[in-house]
């Protein structure tokens, strides 16, 4: 396993759109271990395999809510097959979009359809923070970013925050 770069925002590869993955063998469980460790070393909850720089239909979710014990999910060519209508909001972040957050409406609920670490079909529903986090990371898969349901104001305050702490970040200190 290994701690790759977590691409941050503007990255034309964050708006690639990901494509599937055939069959789950050894090369694509050592990228979803990858995927796993990069997500726990930068203390996020969920990360798509493009945010590595790999296009591929990939995500791993940890939300660590048994008393931070981990306990991973892995989900191959995840594809959302019931939305309930009820929304809810959350408010999200994104590790290619580091320590900045915004309040984000999603249908509360949902169904999702994919492979497992083992390459076995599964369905899953869900609801609360696992189900905003399925639909963040699967956007994430079709180039979508939690600050594109903004409006554009908002969208370009935090853009602009995002370009401060990267020069922050370039500046020396002694
Ligand atoms: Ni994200």
């Amino acid at each position: 396993m290994a701690i790759k770069n977590i691409l941050v925002e503007p990255n034309k590869l964050l708006r690639k759109v990901s494509q599937p993955v055939k069959i789950v063998n050894k090369d694509v469980q050592n990228i979803m271990d990858d995927m796993l460790e990069t997500m726990y070393s930068a203390n996020g909850i969920g990360l798509a395999a493009i945010q590595i720089g790999i296009p591929k239909n990939l995500i791993v979710i940890d939300l660590l809510t048994k008393e931070k014990k981990k306990d991973p999910l892995f989900f191959v060519n995840p594809k959302i097959v019931k939305k309930s209508l009820k929304m809810s909001k959350y408010d999200e972040g994104c590790l290619s979009i580091p320590n900045l957050f915004a309040e984000i409406q999603r249908p509360s609920e949902c169904e999702v359809e994919y492979l497992d670490y083992q390459g076995k079909k599964k369905i899953l529903k869900a609801n609360g923070l696992l189900a905003t986090c399925i639909q963040h990371e699967i956007d994430h898969l079709n180039g979508i970013l939690f600050i594109d349901y903004l409006s554009k104001l908002k969208r370009d305050i935090i853009l602009k925050k995002l370009s401060k702490q990267k020069l922050d970040q370039k500046r020396l200190v002694i």
